[in-house]
């Protein structure tokens, strides 16, 4: 039988008979209590996986790691920016652990209470994840790319008890400092939490508030010095494991609830079956802890079945050269990476021969994926001939924590098509339906949905807002999941994933909204109206580009105010919304009944084909457009 028959009929298996499906993945996790019920279609929104299951999450990714193979390594940091390398055993995991998990206890931190944890990419923010889900402490991670007011949004959303804080990021470029922001943040919400502990780096210690802030590592040391051993609390697998915030299509984020056994049981079974990983292997994700792929292949799924995983505080090309990647699998003998297509362009533009890559002894490393944004051929392919190992592209979301399609590495390798992350994985029924939900022909281009209910450790709601979950999800097409993204399946079952339906945009494998982008352009007080579009970006895929129209009387400077909006974006939303083109216009092409052309001025600006459209109220806006992106260089 060839793989891709064997995997359709594991698929097949998946869908008719999804409780024993998931009943026998189920089997790898230690559980406290094992599920009676492996899914009750009665139970929440769309039903829930594993309801009356105990579990614990920190239990499966450290104890029992700690208890069979002690001198493992669970952690290798890599951090050339600060330019320390540090290991950690599963034995050593525990032990922090333990001491942070005992630490939060005597904050009062109590089962079910969330915890924001806002830090880079350190050993610590494992440690943090890992003490939250040992006490049953909801965490929810802020990725260090996102201004004062993001966090903020966040705080007020999770009124979190305890704020866990690293004093500093370190970019390339620039140290940045945390502990001004988590102030600012504090100062603007509403929500007041009580305390924030402050891991203090050597690069930029942080000053701390009397009474509210303390000092991390000593707290630690006390903790330490009391012996106390922290049990593993006994968790209901229903229960949140993490609050994840995700771009929505407003300026206010979505919280992406995660449950405790679903998640469990999907990062373990993803990790053998499609990553081919096992306990004892190097797996390198090249993200950050801030985003689901460092959640789920960071921190969550290498370590719940024993792996090894690589903590990297660096970039693919500058720290210090394109060469780091090739550095790193070399000398971690990584097994496979994980990364975004993004860091792969990097690498190319700067060493497009690959002359670095000879440098370094590769033999451990076994295949390459991709996800976050779109892998365009051209990247793909160039990866596979550099590498010489299988690039597998994958297609998921924040919402699902894992492939919704891909490529089963680990189970038997399906031949690739370039521009396709392959087929729809074990639980996952995908379809293409048009705006009335209809199913559409082979290889026609739609809307691609996910049939009712979605595997285990997808999104069973959103934080405290259900009533927005349905709305976002599962309004449009009733009994689907809608994912917003657009594609295509061909006659072999492969999924072509062609871009978002509505206003997200993706950069450098970052999600971001531009509808968030325009309410803090709308904010400034000279700008009338706006609208944000994602371009094409040779680098980061797209890249997001503002226009403006000023309010009548305006007299400051064009430049200025375009200089203002850009700051303005960095200053509300953050670096990582990577806004650098505002272009101050007369008028925005509208439709008559006054909507805004957003798509034709993208496609503008793409130098891709476009027909007049033909509710247009004064055609004559394109034009202008088309010369103010010339003038920017921007469209041809
Ligand atoms: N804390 C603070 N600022 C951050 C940050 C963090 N954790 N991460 C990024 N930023 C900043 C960057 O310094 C940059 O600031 P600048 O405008 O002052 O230069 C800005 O946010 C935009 O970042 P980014 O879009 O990532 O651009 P970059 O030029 O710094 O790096 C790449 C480009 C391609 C090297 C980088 O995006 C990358 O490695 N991407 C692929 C991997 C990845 O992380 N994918 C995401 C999830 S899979
Ligand atoms: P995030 O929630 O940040 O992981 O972003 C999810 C979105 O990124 C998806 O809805 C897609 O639009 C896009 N995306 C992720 N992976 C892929 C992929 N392999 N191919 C195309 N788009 C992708």
């Amino acid at each position: 039988m060839t793989n891709a028959l064997k995997f359709s009929k594991l698929h097949g298996f998946s869908l008719s008979e999804p409780e024993q499906f998931w009943a026998e993945a189920a089997q790898t996790i230690d559980w406290v209590d094992f599920p009676k019920t492996i899914f009750d279609p009665n139970l929440g929104v769309y039903g829930r996986w594993f309801p009356d299951g105990v579990v614990n999450t920190c239990y499966n990714a450290v104890d029992r790691h700690a208890k069979t193979a002690p001198e493992r390594v669970a952690i290798i940091y890599d951090s050339p920016v600060s330019g320390s390398k540090r290991s950690i055993t599963y034995r050593e995991l525990l032990t922090e652990v333990e001491a942070l998990a005992f630490v939060l206890l005597e904050f009062g931190v109590q089962k079910g209470d969330r915890v924001i944890i806002y830090m880079p990419m350190i050993p610590e923010t494992v440690f943090a994840m890992m003490a939250c889900a040992r006490i049953g402490a909801i965490h929810s991670v802020v990725f260090g790319g996102f201004a004062a007011r993001e966090l903020a949004t966040r705080i007020d959303d999770s009124r979190p008890k305890v704020i866990l804080a690293g004093s500093c990021g370190i970019e390339p470029n620039r140290l940045v400092a945390y502990k001004p922001m988590i102030d600012e943040a504090i100062e603007i919400a509403s929500h007041k939490p009580e305390n924030v502990i402050v891991f203090q780096r050597k690069e930029h210690p942080a000053s701390l508030v009397q009474g509210r802030d303390h000092d991390w590592t000593s707290l630690i040391g006390k903790a330490k010095d009391s012996n106390k051993s922290v049990p593993c609390a006994e968790i209901s697998t229903t229960d949140p494991l993490y609050i994840l915030y995700t771009s929505g299509t407003t300026g206010k984020p979505k919280g992406v609830v995660r449950d405790n056994g679903g998640h469990l049981v999907a990062m373990a079974w993803t990790m053998g079956a499609i990553y081919g990983i096992k306990p004892g292997d190097v797996f390198w994700s090249a993200s950050d802890v801030g985003w689901v792929v460092g959640h789920s292949y960071i921190v969550y799924a290498p370590l719940i079945i024993g792996a090894t995983t690589i903590l990297y505080e660096g970039k693919p090309v500058g720290t210090p050269d394109a060469g780091a990647f090739w550095r790193v699998i070399s000398e971690h003998r990584v097994k496979a990476l994980f990364t975004a297509p993004t860091a792969f362009r990097a690498i190319r533009k700067e060493d497009p021969e690959g002359l670095e890559l000879k440098k370094y002894d590769l033999t451990n490393f076994t295949a390459l994926f991709l996800a976050g944004e779109r892998a365009d051929p051209d990247t793909v392919r160039w990866a596979e001939q550099m590498l010489g190992v299988p690039v597998i592209d994958h297609w998921w979301q924040t919402e699902t924590g894992w492939a919704i399609a891909g490529n089963p590495l680990g189970m038997g390798q399906l031949p690739v098509k370039h521009g396709s992350p392959t087929v729809a994985m074990p639980g996952y029924d995908v379809r293409i339906v048009d705006e009335a939900g209809n199913p559409v022909p082979t290889g026609k281009m739609g809307s691609i949905v996910i049939k009712l209910p979605l595997p285990p450790s997808c999104l069973p709601t959103l934080w405290e807002a259900e009533q927005r979950f349905v709305e976002s999800y599962l309004t449009t097409y009733p009994g689907y999941y809608s994912t917003s993204d657009a594609g295509y399946i061909d006659e072999d079952g492969y999924l072509f994933i062609m871009g978002r339906t509505d206003d997200i945009i993706n950069v450098a494998g970052h999600r971001l909204s531009t509808g968030a982008m325009e309410e803090v352009l709308s904010g400034h007080s000279a700008v009338a109206e706006c609208a944000v579009v994602g371009i094409k970006d040779a680098l980061k895929g797209e890249q997001p580009c503002g226009f403006a129209v000023l309010k009548a009387g305006v007299s400051t400077p064009i430049a200025q105010i375009e200089k203002e909006l850009v700051e303005r974006v960095r200053q509300e939303i953050g670096p990582v919304a990577a806004f650098k083109i505002a272009i101050i216009v007369n008028k925005l092409p509208k439709t008559r009944s006054g909507k805004i052309l957003r798509g034709t001025m993208k496609k503008i600006a793409d130098g891709d084909a476009w027909t007049l459209p033909p509710t247009i109220d004064d055609p004559a806006v394109l034009d202008e457009i088309k010369l103010a992106l010339q003038a920017k260089g921007l469209a041809k």
